[in-house]
């Protein structure tokens, strides 16, 4: 299985001014369509509850699962949401599933229904956990070219340092890339 991080960051280092901020207000329609392509080709995207709520909706071709600790109040507003669970059928492009399953375990659960690639889409407190719990295979970070001053940072506290490896710069647009990253393990 691949875990990877797709996020996007101003110039400045921040993934949004606030928690309530959706992303594309202020991110380009290349990263847009770039989001799109990598986490249709993976095929499920886990995301915290603040970042669904951001968005409001699900994605055509991708199921989504979002970390929550109080799954029947999301489920009251977003009726089609199922936990997920060891008895959960296939995935579904399109489905909605709530989980609080640590990384491991959902990676595990996940891997055991057949999947080998995760993207990992944020926010905040999603990416540091996912990092921290030395599941991070990649990070995909489009840089816009955007400054916010205060903002939410990509990660949160972190225990230990890590380093990665730049695998690829791509040009996205005249003004706007990806840094393809590794993480050292
Ligand atoms: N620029 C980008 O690429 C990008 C990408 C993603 C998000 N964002 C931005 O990031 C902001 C949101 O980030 P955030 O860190 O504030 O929130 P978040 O990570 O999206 O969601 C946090 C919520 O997820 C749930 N959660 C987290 N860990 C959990 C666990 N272990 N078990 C159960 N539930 C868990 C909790 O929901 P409950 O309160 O329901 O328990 C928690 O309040 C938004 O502004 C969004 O637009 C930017």
């Amino acid at each position: 299985m691949t875990t990877f991080i797709i996020a996007a960051l101003t110039a400045d280092g921040s993934i949004a001014k606030d928690s309530h901020q959706p992303s594309t207000r202020w991110t380009s329609a290349e990263d847009g369509q770039f989001f799109a392509r990598q986490t249709k080709q993976s095929g499920v995207m886990v995301m915290g509850r603040t970042t669904f709520t951001t968005i409001g909706r699900t994605l055509p071709g991708r199921t989504t699962i979002v970390y929550t600790s109080r799954p029947a109040q999301f489920s009251h507003r977003f009726s089609q949401a199922q936990a997920f669970g060891p008895a959960q059928p296939n995935l579904v492009p399109g489905g909605l599933l709530t989980t609080k399953l640590g990384p491991r375990r959902l990676i595990t659960a996940l891997a055991a229904k057949g999947l080998d690639s995760l993207a990992i889409c944020g926010g905040t407190s999603i990416y540091t956990q996912f990092l921290e719990a030395g599941v991070v295979d990649k990070l995909y970070l489009t840089i816009e070219p955007v400054v916010f001053g205060d903002g939410l940072r990509l990660f949160g506290q972190l225990g230990r340092q890590y380093s990665l490896r730049l695998d690829e710069l791509r040009r996205l647009s005249a003004q706007t890339v990806v840094l393809e990253y590794s993480v050292e393990k």
